[in-house]
């Protein structure tokens, strides 16, 4: 009999990720997605303990949820990283709690609905799975309605930066085998995926722990050959392990996306030690500089942190002065957060909280501007958009991206979805770019990308390089 489960998602693209393999595992014992938690016989809140705001929202959506738990009898589970973290003492601190999976448990969860159907009891898996069975994911079935999908390669990471909680809820680095990848990727575009994105916590580092596997810019290079996908991202890379290798992969593989997310954390020598980031801002400042020199229309966004303990004015300056140096797309922003179990968490020197707000309005401050400016320097050009569907702001909008992950909202038919246009674009806002469609001896001109959309594409999409800035 179908039964229905309903997810609610927090945190990062890797947890909505989860989600979606989540749903996958349950499909294999007749369970189907609902968006209507009062519909679900199974409600899933899929968490996030990096900082502390999201880690509380878990335990308000709970409180959400009890009452259909006392109505109707669902049952109500935690996963990801709470849920690791946490383990069984949830369980306790939550007497309506049916289920806890953590992070490397996806794949026991009909074993534990199962066992909890035959006990009567509540069920709780946190352990990790050395031989990285967790990142086994069943493949998608029947046709698929997004022209996107992400693809997990790796998880857990090995850098232990001294404020995060992602090394202890996630695990030591473990990478897919290649081939599963490959299968995936394949197996999606079959079914009209155009454009994958790739997922861990250090993509640099695939491969690590896998004798005789691809290192990670040969995996690019195979997707790249796979046909029907015609557009490949990637997130997150650690500056640290940011091979040259990788950077050549922007000017060699044509699929690759022209935008990289880099964090950078802070712009600060003594505060980037303090984290054990493993690089210096020298360093860092000089692999922009080099992925500027192999792909000058690259975008560049990374996440940043102020407040870290001990950060002084002229440390978070430093932080300022990077920022208005590289002149980022966009920027995820944060307050330092304590994370209990992290090296940081000991530091006595931690900043007050209304330091750290102070710092963090100025920072978005400035950087609101450096977006829009960014933004407003695509006016007038024409940008290879790819078509992702309706927009959710407006019926008669449709929305895509650009390859530089920009998204251009324009007024066009839902039957565009899936493809690759360009775009003229008009105006750049905060948030996105609105476009427009062009002439037929228009497209001619730019390139024809239109009809090349449906053909397997190689290296040749470098062929429609956008203008400078500055030039229209
Ligand atoms: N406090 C604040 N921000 C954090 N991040 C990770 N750990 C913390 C923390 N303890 C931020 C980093 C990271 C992003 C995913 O979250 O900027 O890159
Ligand atoms: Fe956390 Fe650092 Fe690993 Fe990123 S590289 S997941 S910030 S420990």
């Amino acid at each position: 009999m179908r039964k229905f489960v309903y997810i609610e998602t927090y945190g990062c693209q890797m947890n909505e990720h989860d989600s979606e393999r989540i749903l996958r595992v349950l499909e294999g014992v007749h369970y189907l997605e609902t968006k209507e938690a009062q519909q679900a016989d199974l409600i899933l809140v899929n968490t996030c303990s990096v900082r502390e705001k999201p880690e509380q929202k878990v335990y308000s959506a709970l409180g959400r949820f009890k009452r259909l738990k006392e109505e109707k009898g669902t049952i109500l589970g935690v996963t990801g990283c709470v849920a690791q973290q946490e383990g069984e003492k949830l369980l306790d601190r939550i007497p309506y709690l049916d289920m806890v999976a953590g992070t490397q448990a996806i794949p026991l969860i009909p074993q534990m609905l199962k066992r909890m159907k035959v006990t009567g009891e509540k069920v709780c898996e946190t352990g990790f799975d050395e031989k990285g069975t967790y990142l086994k994911t069943p493949l998608p079935s029947g046709s698929l309605p997004q022209v996107k999908s992400f693809v997990t390669i790796m998880q857990g990471c090995d850098h232990f930066c001294s404020y995060c909680i992602v090394p202890y809820v996630r695990g030591r680095e473990k990478s897919r085998p290649s081939a599963e990848i490959l299968d995936e990727v394949r197996h999606l575009a079959e079914r009209g995926v155009k454009e994958v994105c790739l997922l861990g916590q250090n993509v640099n580092g695939y491969g690590k722990g896998l004798v005789g596997e691809m290192i990670f810019p040969e995996l690019l290079r195979a997707i790249n050959g796979v046909e029907g996908i015609e557009r490949i991202r990637f997130t997150t890379s650690h500056p640290a392990d940011l091979s040259q290798g990788l950077i050549r992969a922007f000017s060699e593989l044509g699929k690759l996306c022209e935008h990289i997310h880099l964090p950078f954390q802070s712009g600060s020598n003594r505060i980037l030690k303090a984290m054990h980031r493993g690089y210096a801002r020298e360093s860092y400042l000089e692999k922009i500089d080099r992925l500027k020199e192999v792909c000058s229309s690259i975008a560049i966004t990374a996440d940043v942190m102020v407040g870290f303990p001990g950060e002084e004015e002229e440390d978070f300056h430093q932080t300022l002065d990077l920022m208005k140096r590289i002149e980022f797309d966009d920027l995820f922003s944060f307050k330092y957060s304590m994370r209990k179990g992290t090296r940081a968490a000991q530091f006595d020197d931690q900043v007050e909280e209304k330091v750290k707000q102070e710092r963090l309005a100025i920072l978005q401050g400035i950087q609101k501007g450096l977006t829009l400016k960014k933004n407003r320097g695509f006016e007038g050009r024409t940008e290879e958009i790819l078509v992702e569907g309706r927009s959710k702001q407006s019926d008669r909008d449709m929305t895509g991206r650009t390859r530089t992950n920009k998204i251009v909202n324009f007024k066009g038919d839902l039957n565009l979805a899936g493809r690759r246009i360009p775009l003229r674009i008009t105006d750049g806002y905060a948030h996105s770019l609105r476009g427009e469609m062009l002439s037929s001896d228009e497209k001619a001109r730019a390139g024809g990308i239109e009809r090349r959309s449906h053909d397997s594409i190689g290296t040749d999409l470098h062929e429609f390089s956008p203008p400078a800035p500055g030039e229209t």
